[in-house]
């Protein structure tokens, strides 16, 4: 058997991590910018973790949700008290898109309706709902896109009002930062115009934090820098830093029924058990603080390099605009600068992703190596070099 190939892969084996840290199979250091895609939040293979994920296999990895599991509940306590949404109500899933697919669902349920509003060069995931709100319809199959949506212009709030008038939408739906797109942050502003138009209007404001939640952007989910009370909230990738568990968290007018949503996996004992185990790492280590501090120090150094174009994000969710193409780049920072760094949507941005846990010191080293890369590629530097090298060349002849 061969496996279906549908990913571009980096020619490199990593078999352990440790911390910031990846190796290949050769015994190779890289550090992780990229924390496997926003995955990694408390750092690779972490102590606490690794204890508590092996103590509860051992004693039970998984039993149905049609028992009681105390776990779910105490992940619940301890999640609510965290990212101060104490209030709203949990069900555990076990991946972003899969989120998405519920919340797009309770949307649903509960409005009647099922248009939906998005924005241009989101991306909510790859399953129906999800791959049909997704900007890209290079991955969207006939099948999924049987439902009627609207991609608008994040930050126009004229646009959001004249589509809810129609009365036909169930929910917008927003990233908390915009992560494949590009880094691209929402402003607080238009975050509370869009929870006042969905009042106004009888849709629900999801919160889409699968890659800006966790801490990553120095607040517990990245929406909390603006003052709205979100109905959904989807969460993923930094919750199980590895373990495949993903969640939504519904505010508390929205009424279970028995039945309305399931799954088999969601919410097991393994996963609960992991997730635990990163919101304790979170809070024990301070991990929202440092991201926010550290985060704040990496995109003041990248600012005083001279020809970048951008560098947006907050926290350790960081996006450098570059002017051109990264590919190449990206390319050599790993196999010649040992650094994993993100891409986008966008060819000229590197998406930075590191685990929560990096130092000031892992940023400076960090900055060094880009600078490097960065003027080695930079079109107009390269043109300059190439004319200074010239101007040597014929002097000398
Ligand atoms: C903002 C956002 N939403 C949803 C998803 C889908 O998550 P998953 O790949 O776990 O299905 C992603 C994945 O990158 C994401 O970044």
């Amino acid at each position: 058997m061969d496996l279906f190939k549908v990913y571009p892969l980096f020619d490199v084996e990593i078999v352990r991590g440790d911390g910031k840290y990846v190796y290949d199979k050769n015994g190779q250091q890289y550090l992780d910018f990229y924390g496997g895609h926003a995955v990694i939040s408390i750092g690779h293979s972490h102590p606490h973790y690794t204890a508590r994920v092996t103590r509860q296999l051992e004693q039970l990895g998984f039993y149905s949700n049609s028992v009681q599991n105390p776990l779910q509940r105490e992940y619940a306590q301890k999640l609510g008290a965290l990212s101060g949404c104490e209030e709203y109500n949990l069900f555990l899933v076990n991946s972003g898109a899969e989120a998405i697919e519920n919340a797009l669902k309770v949307a649903s349920f509960e409005t009647g309706k099922s248009k939906v509003i998005a924005f241009k060069k989101a991306f909510h995931g790859r399953t129906s709902a999800a791959v049909n709100i997704t900007d890209n319809t290079k991955i969207q199959a006939p099948i999924n896109t049987r439902f009627d949506k609207a991609l608008l212009p994040m930050g126009d709030i004229k646009a959001v009002q004249k589509q809810l008038k129609r009365g036909n939408v169930c929910a917008v739906i927003i990233e908390g930062i915009q992560g494949i797109g590009g880094i691209h942050v929402p402003d607080a502003e238009f975050l509370e115009e869009l929870a006042i138009a969905c009042q106004e209007n009888g849709a629900l404001l999801i919160l889409d934090e699968i890659q800006s939640g966790f801490g990553r952007t120095g607040k517990f989910f990245a929406y909390q820098r603006a003052n709205i009370q979100p109905d959904i909230i989807t969460m993923a990738k930094g919750m199980g830093n590895g373990f495949p568990i993903g969640g939504i968290l519904l505010h508390p007018r929205f009424e279970a029924k028995y039945g309305m949503l399931g799954t088999t996996f969601g919410g097991n004992h393994l996963a609960c058990a992991a997730g635990l185990a990163v919101l304790e790492v979170l809070e024990q280590e301070n991990l929202m603080a440092n991201a926010a501090r550290v985060g704040e120090y990496l995109k003041a150094q990248l600012e005083t390099i001279k020809g970048i174009k951008a560098v947006r994000g907050e926290g350790l969710m960081i996006g450098i605009d570059t002017g051109f193409p990264i590919k190449e780049m990206r390319k050599e920072m790993l196999f010649e600068g040992q650094i994993f760094t993100g891409s986008s949507s966008d060819p000229n941005v590197l998406r930075l992703l590191p685990p929560l846990t990096i130092s000031v010191s892992d940023a400076d080293m960090f900055v060094s190596t880009f600078k490097t890369y960065f003027e080695k590629h930079q079109p107009t530097l390269v043109k300059k070099s190439k004319a200074i090298f010239k101007r040597i060349q014929d002097k000398f002849q």
